[in-house]
């Protein structure tokens, strides 16, 4: 990646704070140093499946599996596809409500997610849906899943219902990408600083000075005991089964770094969110109904495409509690 360049904010320092590193995002015409996630070139051989690498970054196609008819051995498999790639596409699945519960209870405990209305009968399920008449769509801003959560999502499964005729598709970034490609120095500078993820920027009052709330079909709004909720996660997270370190900052939820103030932390974070959705670290997933896609939240970031004005689209989604980020 090209070499962003990297030095020491100017100003009063304020108590024995050291200076937070400054970042200065290379515009999107400047020219990058190559890159790869090895496994995108030489992904590992599978009995169960066939996997299809979907950029240089991360995601792959998997064909010739039925969710809902899984062996243990086919399920070893896809975690071992899932800590390669980060990202995977089931095509033709036909998951009823219950299927997609039990293939997302594989991978650890189904939480309900309290900011939305869930599936009647299937309290772990919530129904993604976009009318004809949205303005904004859920998910519309790179973000990890719950990074407000004390511990986030490690998994998040959407299901497609129905798409748009065109469009509504949802676009992956691979972090340990992001988090290599960091000057040594910011790494270095990055590596003991934590950031504080706030329920209020999301859903509260922040995003309804935006308009955000009151515009989608699917109503999200914000239980009692979450409305002050912040939690504070590394900037560059360890993941738990592969023992790299991705770039933990999004801009659906990141507010502050911890003892900074939004103003003093915001040149930084938004660099820093930026970095980590450069189209070199991404994948594209065009949906079609019967599509699911696993992700992991711990080691990538996701937007959701709100490019078809006018049209229906359904999804339904399911997420897998996951541990404290360190
Ligand atoms: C999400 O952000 O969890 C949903 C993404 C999508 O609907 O594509």
């Amino acid at each position: 990646m090209g070499r962003p360049s990297f030095g020491r904010a100017e100003g009063p320092r304020t108590g024995d704070r050291q200076p937070l590193p400054v970042l200065r995002h290379p515009l999107a015409s400047d020219m990058r140093d190559a890159v790869l996630h090895p496994p995108q070139a030489a992904p590992a051989r599978y009995r169960h499946f066939r996997l299809t690498p979907l950029s240089g970054a991360l995601g792959a196609e998997i064909d010739g599996v039925d969710l809902a008819n899984l062996s243990d051995a086919a399920f070893h498999e896809i975690e071992r596809a899932v800590a390669d790639h980060l990202v995977l596409a089931f095509r033709d699945q036909a998951l009823d409500p219950a299927d997609q519960i039990a293939f997302a209870r594989r991978f650890g405990p189904v939480a309900p997610w309290p900011y939305a209305r869930p599936m009647e009968d299937y309290p772990e399920l919530m129904e993604l849906v976009s009318g004809p008449g949205d303005i904004n769509n859920f998910g519309g801003a790179w973000h990890t899943d719950s990074s407000t959560f004390e511990r986030p999502p490690a998994y998040t499964l959407l299901y497609c219902v129905s798409t748009p005729p065109v469009g509504g598709d949802t676009s992956y970034a691979n972090q340990y990408l992001a988090w290599d490609t960091l000057p040594d120095g910011v790494r270095a500078a990055l590596d003991g600083l934590r950031l504080e993820h706030s329920t209020a920027k999301s859903f509260g009052d922040h995003a309804r000075a935006k308009g955000s709330a009151a515009v989608t079909t699917t109503p999200v709004s914000v239980p009692p005991g979450h409305e002050g909720l912040v939690s504070v996660h590394p900037v560059g997270r360890t993941h738990p089964v592969t023992g790299r370190k991705a770039l933990y900052v999004n801009t659906g939820f990141s507010s502050n770094f911890e003892g900074r103030t939004e103003a003093e932390s915001r040149p930084l974070m938004d660099a820093l969110a930026a970095h980590g959705a450069i189209p070199e670290f991404t994948c594209r997933v065009r949906w079609r109904p019967g599509a699911l896609v696993v992700w992991d939240n711990r080691c990538t970031l996701h937007y959701a495409h709100n490019d078809y004005r006018g049209h229906p689209r359904i999804m339904r989604r399911a997420v897998v509690e996951g541990e404290r980020p360190v």
